[in-house]
């Protein structure tokens, strides 16, 4: 049995067979988060402070895992490459990015099906590829990250984004504060395959690092409600029926435990930036 849901083929359609529950969870942290740079900006601002000063503006850009497309939005109004291809493997995130992306001159953006094991792109194809929050969900993230240097034209770029190992932990520990899950701080991290400790290494074995960057995200959520909004979409908890994905039942039961408080949590964000082995410097 795999214990870790963020790698259980299982529970892929659950997490991400509709849109809800991703929408609902970034909603949740965004209006809590109180520190830390906007990510899908950040990714822009590190591949325009990589490329060298011969690189032309990008051909082809590749938005791996690109979920509802967030990042690939602000690719492709920021970076105004020629061609971004946002690939995923859930068709109903891919749906949601094609409804969600506007029109972006002199850009030719798609978004396409695909598993990051073995991506729809040719060798050598692709100046950026960008893969944000996706990699822990592969038992070997290695192997995705082969892959993504396969596609990497002479000298393109790799923006690989994960968070730390013990992100949101303040979270696991009020859940088993509260007695809603009395394992919750001891369930392997979600982020257990490709996080801020090893994803430099990963990299380094397929391409050349240039820069790794670790920043510290912080959130404040305004009560036990807000908090609930959050929790009721983290699917390593094993909660009682009922409170998985039902933010109000999850509420009542923590403001049960305790009168309401403001809560606080951090996540450690890391960019490596890599560039094609043997490509320029
Ligand atoms: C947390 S979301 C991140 C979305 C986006 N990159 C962002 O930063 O908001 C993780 C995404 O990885 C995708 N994913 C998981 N396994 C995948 C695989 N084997 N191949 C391609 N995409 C995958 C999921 O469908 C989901 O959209």
């Amino acid at each position: 049995m795999i214990n870790n849901p963020f790698l259980d083929p299982g529970r892929q359609g659950e997490l991400y067979g509709k849109t809800a529950r991703l929408a609902r969870r970034s909603s949740a942290l965004m209006r809590a988060k109180i520190a830390g740079r906007p990510v899908p900006e950040t990714i822009v601002q590190l591949a325009q402070a990589h490329r060298t000063e011969s690189d032309r503006l990008p051909g082809l850009v590749a938005d791996i895992g690109c979920g509802r497309g967030t990042s690939s939005c602000v690719i492709a109004e920021q970076l105004k490459p020629q061609r971004l291809v946002g690939i995923d493997a859930s068709p109903a995130l891919l749906n949601a990015a094609r409804s969600r992306a506007g029109r972006y001159p002199g850009t030719q953006l798609a978004f396409l099906q695909g598993d990051f094991h073995h991506l729809p792109l040719p060798d050598d194809s692709c100046e950026l590829a960008v893969a944000a929050f996706c990699l822990y969900h592969s038992p070997a993230p290695g192997r995705a990250i082969a892959e993504i240097a396969r596609t990497l034209a002479a000298g393109g770029l790799a923006v690989l984004v994960t968070k730390a190992l013990d992100s949101y932990s303040d979270m696991d520990a009020l859940i088993t504060a509260a007695g809603l899950d009395p394992h919750a701080d001891r369930h392997e991290s979600l982020y257990a395959t490709a996080h801020g400790g090893n994803l430099a290494d990963l990299a380094q074995s397929a391409m050349d690092v240039v820069t790794v960057e670790h920043e510290e995200h912080r959130f404040e959520f305004s009560g036990l409600d807000h908090a609930a909004e959050y929790l009721a979409t983290n699917p390593k908890y094993d909660l009682a029926p009922g409170l998985y994905g039902n933010p109000g039942a999850l509420a009542a039961a923590l403001h049960e435990w305790h009168p309401d408080k403001p809560i606080s949590s951090t996540s450690v964000i890391t960019y490596v930036v890599a560039r094609s082995a043997g490509g320029r410097t």
